[in-house]
């Protein structure tokens, strides 16, 4: 480990562990090191898939096309993922009392899978389909994806991923505990996300206009990292993590 991410990482420690209220807002990024490509960057998603299978408005009009897509995107790849290091730190955290909610863009359960359990998920979550004609909810395991677009069981019903659509709107319970978070918060820790997406990309900069102190974890720079960023851990999320889990959980707490 090179001295300056060393410093860094002691300083983040410290600031954790003064922390009364710790946020960590999550991305793709988090889950890259679990199996589960991120959506931009090289080897993003959004370089092999267009987006617009994504928007609601397509879902709507062609969901056998969008099903297709969202089949080989999500389905083909989530069921083998499991929580890797980050994760697990993140669980540690909460389970000590250092980690008090996680607002996260990612739909991929993994955060819960870890052990964390005050999760709010900002664009919903892969692991339901809800029928869009009688609002039934089924374990996506429990529904045969060999025919597309799925139908719901009991009425026939357009069946469509928990998750949140380009063109939809996010759910009212994680929007409340983003903005709730973004008031209260100490500390933000920024893991693994471009920043690029509205509105999910306003909640970090409000938390640093409220007074919170941004540590960010990512291998590249961000929309955040010369905007808002106080301590910027330049790697990847579960290597970082590991690093900054010996400190922080070998270091006795202050008394103060
Ligand atoms: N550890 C930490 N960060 C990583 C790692 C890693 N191992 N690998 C890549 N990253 C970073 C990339 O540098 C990038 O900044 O993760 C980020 C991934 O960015 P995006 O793919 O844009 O993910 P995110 O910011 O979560 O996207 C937000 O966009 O398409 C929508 O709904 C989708 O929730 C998603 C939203």
């Amino acid at each position: 480990m090179n001295n300056t991410l060393k410093k860094s990482i002691q300083e983040a420690a410290s600031l954790l562990q003064k922390s009364r209220f710790t946020t960590a807002f999550t991305g793709a990024g988090i889950s890259v090191e679990s199996g589960i490509p991120p959506f931009r960057g090289e080897e993003g998603l959004w370089s092999k898939y267009d987006p617009r299978y994504l928007e609601i408005s397509f879902f709507l009009s062609r969901p056998e096309e969008s099903w297709q897509v969202i089949k080989q995107i999500f389905y083909d790849f989530f069921g083998k993922a499991a929580p890797n290091r980050a994760h697990l730190v993140l669980a540690e955290m909460e389970r000590r009392g250092m980690l008090h909610r996680i607002i996260t863009q990612n739909i991929d359960n993994l955060h819960q899978e870890a052990g964390n359990t005050r999760v709010y998920e900002f664009h919903g979550n892969s692991m339901k389909l809800v029928c869009l004609a009688c609002s039934r909810e089924f374990p996506y395991g429990k529904i045969n994806l060999d025919h597309l677009p799925p139908r719901c069981p009991d009425c026939q019903g357009l069946l469509k991923p928990d998750f949140i659509f380009f063109g939809e709107a996010i759910p009212q319970e994680p929007l409340a505990a983003a903005y709730d978070a973004a008031d209260k918060s100490d500390v933000f820790l920024i893991i693994g996300s471009t920043g690029e997406v509205m509105p999910a990309n306003q909640i970090p900069p409000l938390a640093k206009q409220n007074g919170a102190k941004i540590i960010e974890i990512n291998p590249e720079e961000s929309n955040y990292t010369r905007r808002i960023t106080d301590i910027f851990l330049q790697g990847k999320a579960g290597e970082v993590m590991s690093m900054l889990a010996e400190t922080l959980f070998s270091t006795p707490l202050d008394d103060n």
